[in-house]
């Protein structure tokens, strides 16, 4: 399985902070932010993961990360032209890099301590399908996309920022993909915000019957908010110091 993490956009709700930087170089306590999905992916066992960023900032990533030696991965670059096209026309990029495999996604602002490698393990013996992870919060503030489960934990629904949100259950930023992605996202239209959206894609698994889903104990999106921002620091300081991370 190969990892795509994504580290484009404008990340607007951060500036002045991203006027000239990317948002995933902003530190989180001791590290760049980038840094955490990148652990992330190398505990849960990828080797190849590709970054992917907008224009501007792809060399930064470079200069600081280089062919991955640091974390014992092969690491590639590939740059998403259209900083507002969305996480679905980000994913899109790696169409060449996965070469039918499946593939681990993760928004590169997305802060949490959850070990994947279980799951990357069941969705490695899958035929085919998705899975996103989800996490219980509270879902009325229209940041996040929401799932609604049944009883046995079987998807229902994935709104995206729905104004009546039908669960407590957030939508992260950690998505699983088979190789059938791509094909999926070519046939997504622009949302009211202009993007491709990730919750239109999820739909399409829904539909296909092959949406699976896991609940993660704590997650902060990290580009959310300057509060969010600054939970994130506070939580991972808290964290090292107590020798949980
Ligand atoms: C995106 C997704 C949303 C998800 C969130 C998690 O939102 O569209 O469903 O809950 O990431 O970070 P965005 O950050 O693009 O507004």
């Amino acid at each position: 399985m190969k990892g795509v993490i994504l580290a484009g956009g404008l990340a607007t709700r951060l500036r002045p902070l991203t006027w000239v930087t990317n948002k995933h170089l902003l530190p989180i306590y001791n590290k760049p932010m980038v840094y955490y999905p990148l652990e992330t992916m190398k505990k849960a066992g990828i080797k190849e993961v590709l970054l992917t960023s907008s224009p501007d900032h792809a060399g930064h990533f470079a200069n600081l990360l280089g062919a991955g030696e640091e974390f014992d991965m092969k690491l590639y670059y590939a740059v998403q032209k259209n900083p507002k096209g969305g996480i679905a026309d980000a994913i899109s990029l790696a169409k060449e890099f996965v070469k039918g495999e499946k593939i681990l996604v993760i928004l590169g602002d997305n802060i949490f301590n959850f070990n994947l490698q279980d799951a990357v393990k069941d969705f490695e013996k899958k035929e085919k399908g998705a899975m996103v992870f989800g996490v219980r919060m509270d879902t009325q503030s229209r940041q996040y996309g929401v799932i609604e489960l049944d009883n046995k934990g079987k998807v229902i629904s994935i709104e995206e920022k729905p104004e009546h949100p039908k669960s407590d259950i957030a939508q992260t930023g950690i998505y699983m993909y088979d190789s059938r992605v791509f094909s999926f996202v070519e046939s997504l239209t622009p949302s009211a915000r202009n993007e491709l959206e990730v919750t239109d894609l999820n739909n399409f698994y829904l539909k296909d019957g092959t949406m699976t889903c896991r609940i993660i104990d704590w997650w902060i999106d990290a580009g959310t908010s300057y509060d969010e921002l600054l939970k994130a620091n506070n939580l991972v300081a808290q964290k090292v110091k107590n020798g949980e991370l």
